[in-house]
């Protein structure tokens, strides 16, 4: 096998469930477009992947994907996995093997959720579109840890005589588990420019120790790692409070950190806060690997209809490309990213490209083709500036 050059990167396309396979072709066709202007090579495999798959075959997805997106690739894409009564005969969802064994399989244990909202982007609230909370106000990154607390595989039913009298989820929390997803937490803050009401470095631990022993020992060590970061505030919130805080002044947020399932919840409510489920990115991070998908799932609801959104998959693409030059130390795949980030934030600022989702009209396809338009002006913009995605600008 030829030598892997340092300008090539390995991706292996997830497109799974509904809209999943809608959104990827259009973060595709983004990052291949982006990639090829930077003079980076993808090299791509896809594999079918999900609920429906598993329908048609009896699998989750073929032999041999998961091996090679643990042995061959750089990266992962996924679109979304899980289908209305697509169901394993142990009652797990079917296409759960696909994300739960990555996320367990490569370790992904920070969950990266960056909620920034863009000038342009309405948000959908009680019905309608408006603006509700000024872009300036919304930009925070809320890190889940992704391999333990209520998800780790600790679970079962009691059944006796065919009826299910008992059902137990274990929530685990370790000391490994949270120190690395907390430090994880520090050094993003570390990278960024604060938060958006002060500018202040501030990392937010978010759990239920009062109540919760797991939630103690994440609250001990977050104590340990920032004692360790005097420069960088810390600060507690309840579960519960932060979940106010978030609607009420979500300015004052630049990271939190926080434990699997609170994470999944709170990354939802934070999605609305940035325009709702189409526009949320996310990046799994382990030491040697990483996946990157949309914050949503494969939306039943809208799926085959051609309108869904594909900027959380196309901005995924973009935390790829961000990984993937930091990992490698080669600015022309952080130039890439930022070029797509760039491409995004000109389309909907002025207005088109936006998808029923976001009050507009556009199908995924025209969104994908406003998002290509504009990414040939935003690569000549990457390249005459920094090599780092660009953080907050400030009015
Ligand atoms: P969902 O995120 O698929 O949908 C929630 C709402 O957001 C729906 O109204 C949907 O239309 C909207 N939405 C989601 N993505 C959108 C997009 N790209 N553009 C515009 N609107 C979008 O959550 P739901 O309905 O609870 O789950 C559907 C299936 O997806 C289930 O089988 C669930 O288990 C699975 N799922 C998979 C995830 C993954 O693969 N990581 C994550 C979450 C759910
Ligand atoms: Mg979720």
């Amino acid at each position: 096998m030829a030598k892997k050059r340092s300008d090539s990167a390995r991706i292996v396309w997830l497109p799974g469930d509904g809209v999943g396979p809608e959104v990827v072709r259009e973060a595709r066709r983004v990052a291949e477009r982006a990639a090829a202007a930077k003079g980076v090579a993808i090299e791509s495999r896809e594999f079918p992947c999900g609920g429906l798959y598993w329908q048609q075959t009896g699998k989750e997805w073929p032999d041999g994907a998961f091996e090679t997106c643990r042995d061959w690739s750089d990266a992962v894409l996924l679109g979304a996995v899980g289908w209305p009564g697509a169901f394993l005969p142990n009652g797990d969802l079917a296409g759960g093997g696909v994300l739960f064994g990555l996320r367990f399989g490569l370790d992904l244990y920070a969950n990266v959720r960056p909620a920034k909202l863009y000038p342009g982007i309405p948000h959908r609230i009680a019905g309608s579109f408006r603006t509700v909370w000024p872009p300036e106000s919304i930009d925070m990154v809320l890190i889940r840890e992704n391999t333990e607390g209520c998800y780790a595989p600790v679970h079962g039913q009691l059944s006796r005589g065919g009826t299910v009298e008992v059902a137990v989820d274990s929530r685990i929390i370790t000391r490994k588990g949270a120190e690395r997803v907390i430090r994880h937490a520090f050094l993003t803050a570390r990278a960024r420019n604060g938060a958006p009401a002060d500018g202040k470095r501030r990392v937010t631990c978010i759990d239920k120790a009062n109540v919760l022993a797991g939630c103690r020992l994440f609250r001990a060590v977050f104590d340990e790692v920032a004692a360790e970061n005097p420069d960088i505030e810390h600060e507690y919130f309840y579960i519960d409070a932060f979940m106010q805080a978030l609607v009420r002044q979500p300015e004052h947020f630049d990271v939190g950190v926080t434990t699997n399932m609170m994470g999944d919840i709170a990354t939802d409510l934070a999605a609305v806060l940035q325009g709702g489920m189409g526009v949320a990115p996310s990046g799994e991070i382990g030491e040697r690997h990483a996946m990157f998908e949309g914050v949503h799932g494969s939306a039943p609801d809208i799926a085959g209809k051609g309108i869904a959104n594909p900027l959380a998959a196309i901005l995924s693409a973009a935390m790829m490309f961000d990984w993937l030059g930091a990992r490698k130390g080669v600015r022309a795949w952080r130039e890439a990213g930022a070029a797509i980030e760039r491409a995004v934030v000109s389309m909907v600022a002025s207005g088109e490209g936006l998808s029923p989702d976001l009050g507009g009209k556009a199908s995924t396809a025209e969104v994908g083709n406003a998002v290509l338009r504009r990414l040939e002006p935003a690569m000549r913009r990457a390249s005459s500036s920094s090599a780092r995605l660009p953080r907050r600008r400030r009015a």
